[in-house]
């Protein structure tokens, strides 16, 4: 499948590379054609990587994947043109995160919004899954990272777009039984909240690599 990766950090590197790896054709997109990092990422992924503006890696992929930060990703899906996103699955893995005042960073969005929910708003014609934002970028595209059983959570409006996510999280190494769907895409606000707690877990770890688990 052709694939735009919105977003040359590490997170769009992991994704992208991961991609790759499972036979994809994948175009990053930046705020510039130029972006040192996405030429690194596209020269170090191979043939079935290429870069471009987020225009560029919108009209090429037929599924995207939005991994900008998370306080700038509705301008940058605007960038990218609605045109090139309707009727598209937008797997939407970033966080709100707010580092105006230092670190560690806030939750720039709260109780009565998520990014997840403004990209649905603005562009209604995309089909928004909102995914594996909780989880450090490496444990995303390699869940055996942590040992035991953990869990992700998908969520959208779109029943069929979620149905997709779930196949393509499967690709990654997420078992199925451990995939579970919250609902709509007003459930970004709840898994776009716990950042809050992540980063206070990150320091109890000692290490990105760890998830959480559902017991009940
Ligand atoms: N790091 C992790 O393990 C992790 C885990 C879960 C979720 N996330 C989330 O995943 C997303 C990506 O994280 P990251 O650390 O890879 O990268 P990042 O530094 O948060 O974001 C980099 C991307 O955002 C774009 N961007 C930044 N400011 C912008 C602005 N004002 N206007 C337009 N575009 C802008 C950059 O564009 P250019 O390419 O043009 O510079 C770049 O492509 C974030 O939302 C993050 O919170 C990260």
């Amino acid at each position: 499948m052709r694939i735009g990766v919105f977003g040359t950090g590490v997170v769009g590197q992991a994704i992208g590379a991961k991609l790759v790896a499972l036979g994809h054709e994948v175009r990053m997109g930046s705020r510039s054609a130029d972006n040192e990092s996405a030429a690194t990422w596209a020269g170090e992924a191979g043939p079935q990587a290429s870069r471009g503006t987020f225009a560029d890696a919108a009209g090429f992929g037929e599924l995207l994947f939005n991994c900008t930060a998370g306080l700038a990703s509705l301008d940058v899906l605007r960038t990218a043109g609605a045109e090139n996103l309707a009727g598209k699955v937008v797997v939407d893995v970033s966080n709100a995160l707010d580092f105006s005042q230092g670190a560690p960073p806030t939750v720039g969005l709260g109780n009565a919004d998520s990014v997840g929910e403004q990209l649905q708003r603005e562009f209604p014609e995309a089909r928004v899954v909102k995914t594996l934002n909780t989880v450090n970028c490496e444990v995303m595209v390699d869940p055996s990272l942590v040992p035991g059983e953990h869990d992700m959570f998908v969520c959208g409006n779109d029943e069929s777009a979620k149905a997709d996510v779930r196949s393509l999280l499967e690709s990654f190494g997420w078992p199925a039984n451990h995939i579970f769907d919250l609902g709509d895409i007003t459930s970004a606000r709840a898994v776009e909240m716990y950042l809050a707690l992540w980063l206070r877990l990150w320091g109890v770890a000692q290490s990105p690599h760890f998830n959480i688990r559902l017991v009940s």
